[in-house]
């Protein structure tokens, strides 16, 4: 069964002031509980579009429907409350240096008018989750880049958001510290089934994190499907990014080499040949293998 949308764009536009067309007709859709990756070049429009969602920004054109209501043409109380239902994590994670972990976690409770007792509690509680429950007294530069995210994480889960916007909130973090985070937002994912847009220029984040990607383009969207569709796809230029690498090989002067890509099974091998490089990745809900099969010059197979 299909799972109902949580976000539903359509024919989005936005033209700057100064005449830029940042997003020139953009249709995506986030199903509820799905991780959703766009990806793009810089400049392609991906935070424009994420701006438009939260209403930073306000659109030249078309409808944003969060949970069927059409938050484009919200005004006032109507559009605070949208705002609530809608988190946002950043790249440079915009914490308030002055106040330590926990009170930066309680601030969207204190705007809310949450009583000091409660809005410690949930601070603790969702500092917990993010697993720093241990650093609720510390301040924004006694963490690291990888703990300064979860606190933003956890602020941005405080008013109970039904979506989660994330505009590059790994690109500051090391190989490392950027995997851990993204598990955390896949363990939020499946646990609170908070449903996420992520914005990335990362191809690894993608893989790692998302249930479907689409691929903006000078503010389009020119592909888009769920990761196991996507990278079966022959000449797609999302699944040469999302296959499995494998290392340089060096081929012997009498040796062809062609490069195979199996999925949900194992390599099959014809007589003469070899597997000089293999790389298996999960992408989605498929197992994918991308292999370099080597075999003597003149053999064909
Ligand atoms: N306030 C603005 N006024 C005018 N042009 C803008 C404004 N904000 C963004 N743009 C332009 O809109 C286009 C899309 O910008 P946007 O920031 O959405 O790109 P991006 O995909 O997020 O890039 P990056 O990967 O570098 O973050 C760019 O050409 C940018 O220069
Ligand atoms: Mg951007």
């Amino acid at each position: 069964m299909l799972r109902p949308s949580m976000l539903e764009i359509s024919g989005l536009r936005k033209v700057f002031p100064n005449g830029v067309v940042a997003l020139d007709g953009v249709d995506l859709v986030v199903p509820a509980g799905e991780i959703v990756g766009v990806i793009g070049r810089s400049g392609t429009g991906k935070s424009t579009l994420i701006r438009c969602v939260n209403r930073l920004e306000e659109p030249t054109a078309g409808t944003i429907s969060l949970e069927g209501e059409d938050i484009t043409r919200m005004r006032g109380p109507q559009l605070r409350a949208a705002r609530r239902r809608i988190g946002m994590i950043f790249q440079q994670f915009n914490l308030l240096t002055s106040r330590t972990a926990a009170e930066n976690v309680a601030l969207p409770l204190e705007i809310a008018g949450v009583g000091r007792a409660e809005r410690r509690r949930r601070a603790h509680e969702l500092l917990d989750l993010v697993g720093l429950g241990d650093r609720g007294d510390s301040y924004p530069a006694q963490l690291s880049g990888g703990q300064k995210q979860r606190v933003g994480i956890a602020r941005a889960l405080a008013s109970e958001p039904s979506l989660l916007l994330s505009d590059e909130a790994t690109s500051a973090l090391d190989a490392e510290t950027t995997n851990s985070v993204l598990d955390l937002l896949r363990r939020i994912n499946t646990e609170l089934g908070l449903t996420v847009l992520l914005i990335t220029h990362e191809m690894d984040v993608v893989r790692r994190a998302c249930d479907s990607v689409a691929l903006l383009d000078a503010g389009r969207v020119v592909e888009h499907g769920p990761l196991g569709e996507v990278v079966a796809r022959r000449d797609s230029r999302l699944a040469t990014g999302l296959l499995p690498q494998f290392g340089r090989v060096e081929i012997g002067e009498h040796e062809e080499a062609r490069e195979v890509v199996v999925f949900d099974d194992e390599l099959q091998l014809s007589d003469g040949e070899r597997v000089e490089a293999r790389s298996t990745e999960r992408i989605g809900d498929r197992r994918v293998t991308r292999a370099l099969v080597v075999s003597p010059k003149g053999v064909t197979v």
